[in-house]
C-alpha cells in the first residue's frame, strides 16, 4: 500500500495532543484521518475534569477525535466508559501500553497486559455496549517480549476496530528501539486490523512500514508530527516541504496554539509552561539558538521575540 493511500492517525500525547493542538493542526495541515486525545484517567473517584472538556471541546468541530482511557478494573473502565457515553461518545480506544511505573505498578496501561482477569471483564462489557466501537492501544509486554502471547486469545476475542501495536517493551518507556520481530509477530497472530505505532519521523520511515506490512490498517504517528507538524501532508502529497513551507506552517499553528492558551490560560508562566514543550521537539529545525532562546524566556514578551527570530 502507498502511504498517500494508508490510513494515518496521530498519536495521544499527555501534555501536547489536546484539543487546542488538534485543532490547530487540523486547520493548517488538514485533518489526520484521526487524532487519539491523551488518555483520560478517574481521578477522586470520578473522570478527572479536565480530561472530559478536552473530549467535549468546541474545538473539536474540525476533526475525527477518539478518546482514549487507561483504567486499572473494571470499575474505572465502567466510570470513564458511562462519562463518555452521556458525553455522546461512540468510539474509545484503551490504553494498554502507558509505561510510567506510577500507572504500571497500579494495574493501569501496560499493566493490564498481564491482567487476564480484567482483560476477561473488559471483553464482556465491549460485548454490552453494542452501540460504541472499541480500539486496544498495546505494546507487546512490560519486560519481555512475548508477553502478549499469554493475552493474545481474550485480545482476538473482543470486538475491536483494531489494535495499534507500539512494539517496544514497557520497560524501555520511549527509548531504545523497536522491536519489528515482535510487531511481525503480533501482526500474524492478531486478528484483527493492525495499526502500526512507533518511531515514524519520516516519509521513508512510513514507506518502509507500508511496504513491509501488507494489510496494515494504517500507521500511527506521535512525536514525528510534533517535530515534522507537515508531515502527515507531506506524506499525502508525496513530497518533501521546502524549509520555508515547513516554517511557514509551523509558525501558524504555533501561533494558534499561543493565541488559545493565551486567551484560556492566566499568566506568562502557566503560558509558557504549556507551549514552550512544543518547541523542544523542533529544535531541528529552527535551530539550537532559537530554540534555547524558547527554552530560557521567562516572559510573554521574551517568548514572542524568540519566535519571531524565526524564519
Ligand atoms: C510525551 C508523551 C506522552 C504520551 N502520552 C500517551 C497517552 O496519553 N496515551 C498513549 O497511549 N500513549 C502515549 N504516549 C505514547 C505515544 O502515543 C506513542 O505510542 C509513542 O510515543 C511511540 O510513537 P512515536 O514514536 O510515533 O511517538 C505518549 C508519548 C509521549 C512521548
Amino acid at each position: 500500500m502507498s502511504t498517500h493511500e494508508m490510513n494515518v492517525y496521530v498519536a495521544p500525547l499527555q501534555g501536547f495532543t489536546e484539543a487546542p493542538f488538534r485543532h490547530c493542526h487540523a486547520s493548517v495541515y488538514g485533518a489526520a484521518d484521526r487524532y487519539y486525545t491523551p488518555f483520560l484517567r478517574i481521578e477522586h473517584g470520578e473522570p478527572r475534569h479536565r480530561d472530559m472538556r478536552d473530549v467535549t471541546s468546541q474545538l473539536n468541530d474540525n476533526h475525527d477525535v477518539v478518546p482514549q482511557i487507561i483504567f486499572r478494573d473494571i470499575d474505572e473502565f465502567d466510570l470513564l466508559i458511562g462519562a463518555l457515553k452521556e458525553a455522546g461518545c461512540r468510539r474509545v480506544d484503551l490504553n494498554m501500553g502507558c509505561p510510567f511505573p506510577p500507572q504500571v505498578n497500579k494495574g493501569r496501561g501496560a499493566g493490564v497486559l498481564r491482567n487476564k482477569a480484567l482483560l476477561e471483564k473488559v471483553a464482556e462489557r465491549i460485548d454490552a455496549e453494542r452501540d460504541m466501537t472499541f480500539s486496544v492501544k498495546m505494546r507487546p509486554g512490560i519486560s519481555a517480549y512475548d508477553e502478549w502471547r499469554d493475552i493474545v486469545d481474550i485480545i482476538n476475542a473482543m470486538r475491536l476496530e483494531h489494535v495499534t501495536v507500539h512494539p517496544r517493551v514497557a520497560a524501555l518507556r520511549y527509548g531504545g528501539s523497536v522491536d519489528m520481530d515482535a510487531f511481525a509477530a503480533m501482526f500474524s497472530q492478531l486478528q484483527h486490523r493492525v495499526v502500526y505505532n512507533g518511531d515514524i519521523m519520516s516519509r521513508d520511515d512510513a514507506a518502509r512500514i507500508a511496504d513491509s506490512f501488507p494489510g496494515l490498517d494504517g500507521i500511527m504517528i506521535g512525536r514525528g508530527v510534533l517535530a515534522c507538524p507537515s508531515l502527515i501532508a507531506e506524506m499525502r502529497e508525496g513530497r518533501d516541504w521546502s524549509s520555508e513551507e515547513r516554517v511557514d506552517h509551523l509558525l501558524q499553528l504555533h501561533a494558534g496554539i499561543f493565541q488559545h492558551y493565551s486567551t484560556t490560560l492566566c499568566g506568562d508562566a502557566q503560558v509558557l509552561s504549556k507551549i514552550k514543550p512544543f518547541w523542544e521537539y523542533l529544535e531541528w529545525e529552527i535551530g539550537h539558538k532559537t530554540a534555547k532562546m524558547i527554552k530560557k524566556a521567562t516572559s510573554i514578551e521574551k517568548y514572542e521575540k524568540a519566535v519571531a527570530s524565526i524564519g
